[in-house]
């Protein structure tokens, strides 16, 4: 099968007017789909274990992680070589790296070598929009502190998507850690973006204090929040962040939010499960429900971040304008 090419998109491609993907705020709903579009494309290649194409060929994709990661880096990486590119992965140890000028250096000496496309982590919020400034190539955002982490949420529409169709007019419980999650915070924009209606549903120290202004329909309980959903997305504790005390304890937090069973009965009767990973079981969510093969797709979602890191690495490099986010 021959590789996509710029010459075969659509008018809709032509308008994806970005250098980089820094976030999911700001991005309209046909460049969401776009990218959707695009990813949708690449699920069965990589099924079917079709051979590398060429579209990346003597590009070359740096990432650049100051904190760890498991699933975002290794399917990066991966997506970059099934597009023939070359890969550099630099992990950096946070506590060891200043912030500004370190991140800036590092950056511009980085950028010395012709990158083309630069896809970093990092533990401040806003890190790769300061990258982004001052670099010549393409920048991803793969996690910036509690702020944006859009290819997360980008693999979590296009798991939604695939299964039911359409995300407009779906109800997505997002629950547990919304205050310290970037994963949440993409998903929102991404989901109210798309036409879905997004609860938060979490205990009121777990919530940002501007959760409904950023489009979220709160709720305290899981006894009302996930009432009728189509979607219930978990999300971890993310004790990293948590300076001060968030939660009476974690035995606690999993008896009122915790995921199990009991609570799933509330949701639509084929309501999907969803977790970005890592997960704390016994924590935010029972095993058993985690594993439950009839209505986890956390696998799946992991499988597809891979043909969605294609997507955004083939548009930010083929397709995209002069725009500036
Ligand atoms: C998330 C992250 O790093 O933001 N993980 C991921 O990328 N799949 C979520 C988390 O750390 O809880």
């Amino acid at each position: 099968m021959s590789s996509p090419h710029p010459h075969d998109l659509d008018a809709r491609a032509a308008s994806f007017a970005h250098r980089h993907l820094l976030g999911i705020e700001g991005l309209t709903a046909p460049e969401i789909n776009l990218l959707l579009d695009r990813a949708d494309g690449y699920v069965e290649r990589n099924r079917n274990r079709e051979p590398a194409s060429e579209l990346l060929k003597g590009r070359v994709v740096v990432n650049l992680f100051f904190e760890n990661s498991t699933r975002t880096r290794t399917s990066f990486e991966l997506a970059a070589r099934r597009l023939g590119g070359d890969v550099i992965n630099m992990s950096v140890d946070g506590s060891s790296v200043k912030k500004g000028e370190t991140l800036i250096d590092t950056a511009m000496t980085l950028n010395a070598m012709h990158l083309d496309v630069l896809v970093v982590r990092h533990q401040e919020s806003g890190a790769p929009k300061l990258l982004a400034d001052k670099v010549n190539c393409a920048v991803i955002n793969a996690g910036d502190g509690s702020h944006e982490h859009p290819t997360q949420a980008l693999l979590d529409a296009l798991t939604i998507r695939r299964h039911k169709g359409s995300l407009k007019g779906l109800t997505v419980a997002i629950c547990g850690d919304i205050l310290h999650s970037r994963v949440a915070r993409s998903n929102i924009h991404l989901l109210n973006a798309m036409g879905a209606t997004v609860r938060g549903v979490a205990p009121p120290t777990l919530l940002p204090s501007a959760a409904e202004r950023l489009g979220l329909e709160v709720h305290h309980r899981m006894e009302t929040g996930l009432k009728d959903v189509d979607i219930v997305m978990m999300l971890r504790l993310q004790q990293e962040r948590m300076q001060g005390q968030y939660l009476p304890s974690v035995r606690e937090f999993f008896r009122f939010y915790g995921l199990d069973y009991e609570k799933l009965k509330l949701a639509r009767p084929d309501a999907l499960i969803m977790h970005p990973g890592p997960m704390n079981r016994g924590v935010e969510i029972d095993s058993q429900v985690a594993d439950d093969i009839h209505r986890s797709v956390i696998l799946e979602q992991v499988e597809l971040g891979v043909a969605v890191r294609m997507a955004c690495l083939e548009v930010l490099t083929m397709w995209s304008g002069p725009g500036n986010g």
